[in-house]
């Protein structure tokens, strides 16, 4: 498992990247798969404002399109100087590929961790997703 200051890092390049002219409040997110490898992304508003698509989405998005679909590790960087949790969509999402994975978010000098099960303790899910 990669040391989470290395982790962090890549989180903060990515909120370098990204794209928030409408609230101004930046995010990154590092999705650690169980293999090790790292996805980041950032998020992307528009317009719209209901297109708007969050960081952790993104970096699900950029790990399942690389073959990485269980993770052991959210880590997220935000402007501002009070830890958040992810949305619920995001929780949605998150919770389809690792249900109770654990999240540890930074702000500022502020750190906060929880478990994805803690904060989303019954998802959405199909009985028969086939049926
Ligand atoms: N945002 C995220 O990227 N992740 C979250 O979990 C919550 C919100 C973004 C969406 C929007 O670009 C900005 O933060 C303000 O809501």
């Amino acid at each position: 498992m990669s040391g989470i200051e290395e982790v962090l890092a890549k989180a903060r390049e990515f909120q370098e990247r990204a794209y928030a002219p409408y609230s101004g409040f930046r995010v990154g997110a590092v999705l650690e798969a169980e293999g090790g490898a790292l996805y980041g992304g950032c998020n992307v508003e528009n317009a719209s404002l209901g297109l708007t698509l969050c960081a952790e989405r993104s970096a699900v998005v950029a790990a399942v399109a690389a073959g990485d679909r269980a993770f052991r590790r959210l880590v997220l960087v935000t402007d501002g100087d009070e830890a958040i949790p992810p949305c619920g969509a995001c929780r949605e999402v998150l919770a389809e590929f690792s249900p109770d994975l654990p999240i540890v978010s930074f702000a500022g000098d502020a750190r906060r961790e929880w478990t994805l099960s803690e904060l989303l303790p019954r998802p959405f899910q199909l009985a028969d997703p086939r049926g």
